[in-house]
């Protein structure tokens, strides 16, 4: 049988937070419907963020009261603090993530604190979710370089995670925000952290400024890694970090791990539907890498059929 691989679809939240159309509660609804039934299970949906800093998010407590009572669902809620985390657990969520930069300057800008009460605030959180039974993802963002720090080094990335993992996180991502990992960084932070915690705890978040997505996926992939964060259509970034740009897409991680053998759950022909809804919502010409070749294939054939 294929060795699955699970991909959570973060376009909802980190896709939308950054998109200068505000969708509506019914369109986001409607773009997770089509997501759900090209296959995808786990779901990064919305915020608990302040409405001030991301008015695209604010009906967060609508979507998830929308979906979070279908089976069978993996949903995070992204929360950067304790009134974020009261907020969540009030909607009723289930799972959450917290945001932990990796530099001073990243968490002033995004959270407003420094890094020494970033730590405390997300464990304090991930804490409270361990002992009420919510899942608790904890994000360890621009673990690669912050755009006002420059390169971070790897060690720092391994004492957040090991502070998250002792406060009770059930996940690690390890977020390159702003797309500026290579590769070969890639292997050399990945091997340590899946060797410490395995592959059920560490999931990899790429986003694609530099065209490296796929290639930073691979070699994530090589060192272990089968959990991996993608954006429908690649929309993304982060209003708080300048340079982030949009996400790995969920379509070109479906094509690069299914053409080597895994099992996502996703069917692709659905979820470039998917892509196709997002597009028309967002109002631009958004997709991953390879939408136009895809969907020139998906005209050949139909004009072979016809
Ligand atoms: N949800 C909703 N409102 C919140 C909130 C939350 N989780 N946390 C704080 N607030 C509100 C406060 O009630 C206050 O409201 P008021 O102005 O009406 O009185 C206001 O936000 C400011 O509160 P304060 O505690 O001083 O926060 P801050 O100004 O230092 O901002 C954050 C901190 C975390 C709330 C804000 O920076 C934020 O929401 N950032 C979002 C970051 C993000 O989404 N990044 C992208 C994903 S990584
Ligand atoms: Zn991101």
């Amino acid at each position: 049988m294929a060795e699955r691989i699970v991909i959570n679809e973060v376009g909802l939240r980190d896709g939308l937070q950054n998109q200068p159309r505000i969708l509506s509660t019914e369109a986001k609804i409607s773009l997770f419907d089509s997501l759900a039934s090209a296959g995808l299970r786990d779901f990064e949906l919305t915020s608990f963020v302040s409405p001030k800093a991301v008015p695209q998010l604010a009906d967060a407590s609508d979507v998830l009261a929308s979906v979070k009572d279908r089976p069978g669902f993996r949903l995070t809620c992204l929360v950067p603090n304790m009134r974020g985390y009261e907020r969540a657990k009030a909607a009723g969520a289930k799972g959450i993530a917290v945001v932990l930069a990796t530099t001073e300057t990243l968490n002033r800008k995004n959270i407003n604190m420094s890094l020494t009460e970033a730590t405390s605030v997300c464990e304090q959180v991930v804490d409270g979710a361990h002992r009420e039974g919510i899942f608790a993802r904890a994000y360890i963002a621009t673990a690669f370089a912050c755009p006002f720090e420059g390169a971070v080094a790897p060690e720092i990335v391994m004492q957040l995670a090991a502070r998250m993992t002792q406060a009770g996180a059930d996940e690690i991502a390890i977020a390159d925000t702003i797309g500026a990992a290579h590769p070969k960084e890639v292997r050399l932070l990945f091997d340590p952290l899946v060797r410490e915690y395995g592959s059920d705890r560490i999931a990899a978040h790429f986003h694609d400024t530099r065209g490296l997505g796929s290639a930073l996926a691979w070699a994530a992939l090589e060192a272990g890694v089968r959990r991996f964060d993608g954006s429908v259509a690649g929309l993304g970034g982060c209003p708080f970090a300048p340079g982030a740009s949009g996400n790995v897409a969920t379509e070109d991680l479906v094509f690069l791990f299914e053409g080597a053998g895994f099992d996502t759950g996703v069917n692709l022909d659905k979820l470039i539907d998917a892509v196709g809804k997002a597009n028309d919502l967002i109002g631009g010409a958004h997709g991953g890498r390879i939408l136009p070749w895809y969907r020139s294939q998906r005209a050949k054939k139909s004009a072979v059929v016809a």
